[in-house]
């Protein structure tokens, strides 16, 4: 199979994820069909995707032609057939629930190319847990991105118990042909390398906090200063939200029983408040609603 130019990629889902991870191959000259159940959704992550690589044309980063071939090389449907069925590479990118998941890949079973690689963007569920032994489990993985995925470079390759390496090698050259970094997690564990590190350094901060040690703000400086990191855990969680900050302890903790993942009592609190950082103007600090003039 050719990965550049030839290959055909699918991604299901045009979410925050998906419409993103779609552009970022076509950029890079991948062919991709981009579907979702939603029409909207598809012309939203159009016009979001155009509006996002035209700021890149205006400082002169891209060039106004490649955006317009670039854009052209992404289409767009509902028919998950007619996308996935002449793909190289599918990409499962739907919103996180189990069921609906496991429904896309059990249909892909029946309609994919033999050979096609069967990949899921999930955050948190190993591809074990989405397919059955129809889908062929050796050419299954999970090709975890960043958002946002036109500007993070990473993205995890993680082998599933039955993947095989002729899989894990075609996902690994096909992140590098799409411009992004892979590195290769070889056992699907819950929240594979960057997810796992990031929490623990959290709820140690989230600890320091809860026994009283320093304040929100000393915490967010120490770390800055410190460790270098652009934003400390606490400026971090009202950023990505203290709701999905907490599900995802939450959700480390009920699936490796492990009590170092145990959400934050403060954490909870803001939680149970409706304070979820900076979408609702208030988190671990204020974001007072700007007024533009
Ligand atoms: N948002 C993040 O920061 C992030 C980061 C890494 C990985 N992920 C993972 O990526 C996946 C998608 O997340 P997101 O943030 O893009 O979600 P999102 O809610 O922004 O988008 C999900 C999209 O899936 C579509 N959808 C739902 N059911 C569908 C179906 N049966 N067929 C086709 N489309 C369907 C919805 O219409 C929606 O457009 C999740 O598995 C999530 O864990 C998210």
């Amino acid at each position: 199979m050719s990965q550049r130019g030839g290959a055909r990629l699918a991604v299901v889902g045009a979410g925050s994820m998906g419409a993103q991870i779609a552009q970022q191959a076509a950029l890079s000259g991948l062919s991709v069909a981009l579907q979702d159940i939603s029409e909207d959704q598809l012309e939203r992550a159009r016009r979001s995707n155009r509006q996002l690589l035209e700021r890149r044309v205006a400082k002169g980063r891209l060039d106004a032609a490649y955006l317009e071939a670039a854009l052209g090389r992404v289409s767009l449907t509902t028919d998950l057939v007619q996308a996935a069925s002449g793909a190289d590479i599918v990409l499962e990118a739907v919103t996180e629930r189990l069921e609906a998941k496991r429904e896309i890949f059990g249909r892909l079973a029946a309609f994919s190319k033999p050979d096609a690689i069967l990949a899921s963007n999930s955050s948190t569920m190993g591809v074990s847990q989405l397919i059955s032994a129809d889908c062929r489990p050796e050419r299954c993985c999970n090709l975890h991105f960043f958002y946002p995925p036109l500007v993070m470079d990473l993205v995890e390759v993680v082998k599933g118990p039955q993947t095989s390496d002729e899989t894990i090698q075609r996902a690994i050259r096909f992140v590098r042909d799409i411009g992004r970094t892979p590195v290769l997690v070889k056992k699907e564990i819950p929240g594979f390398i960057v997810n796992r590190i990031l929490h623990m350094a959290t709820q140690e901060a989230y600890r320091l906090l809860d026994s009283g040690v320093a304040s929100v703000e000393d915490i967010d400086t120490a770390v800055e200063k410190g460790l270098n990191w652009p934003l400390g855990p606490f400026r971090l969680g009202d950023l990505t939200g203290l709701d999905i900050t907490y599900n995802a302890r939450q959700h480390m903790y009920e699936t490796t029983g492990d009590p170092r993942y145990k959400p934050s009592k403060q954490l909870a609190a803001k939680v149970a408040a409706g304070e979820l950082g900076r979408k609702t103007q208030q988190g671990w600090y204020s974001y007072p609603i700007e007024v533009k003039q």
